[in-house]
């Protein structure tokens, strides 16, 4: 069976909660439900993990590449700052896709700089709690076509 580590990085936690005008009322708990439930019907495994912090992500990821087939990761606010979670991903030669709720080109100028980008398969984002599915869907054919 397929295992994908998903990672929700800083203050996802708070979704529902937080600036509901920018990230909606869905909650972090029913993504990973209804990514649960998807994962359910195309017979893979999840684990998945939210962190607000930096090491600690770096750490999941550098310690998941011997246990996970692939990556889904919303890196958050990490995505615009952190050298060390690029290289983690780069490091673990896990693919991975990145994810994000809101279209990061459409809001603040530093929100149009990803440093995951480059190290990602690719990235979906813009598409609210629809962007985990659809970022899920990719993995499993990226990993399918293998
Ligand atoms: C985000 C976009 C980031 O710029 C922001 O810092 C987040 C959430 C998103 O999913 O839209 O925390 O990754």
């Amino acid at each position: 069976m397929r295992k994908i580590l998903v990672i929700h990085g800083p203050n996802l936690n708070l979704l529902g909660k937080r600036e509901p005008h920018i990230y909606g009322s869905v909650t972090l708990e029913e993504i990973n439900k209804s990514l649960r439930k998807r994962a359910r019907a195309k017979k893979c495994k999840l684990t998945i993990v939210q962190s607000n912090h930096e090491g600690e992500i770096c750490d999941l990821i550098g310690k998941g590449k011997d246990k996970f087939d692939a990556l889904l990761i919303n890196p958050a606010a990490y995505t615009h700052t952190s050298v060390a979670i690029r290289d983690a991903i780069a490091g673990s030669g896990m693919p991975a896709v990145e994810v994000h709720l809101s279209n990061i080109y459409s809001r603040e100028k530093f929100r149009h700089k990803s440093l995951i980008s480059p190290v990602a398969k690719g990235s979906i984002f813009g598409f609210g709690p629809h962007s985990y599915l659809l970022g899920l869907e990719a993995l499993l054919d990226l990993l399918d076509a293998k």
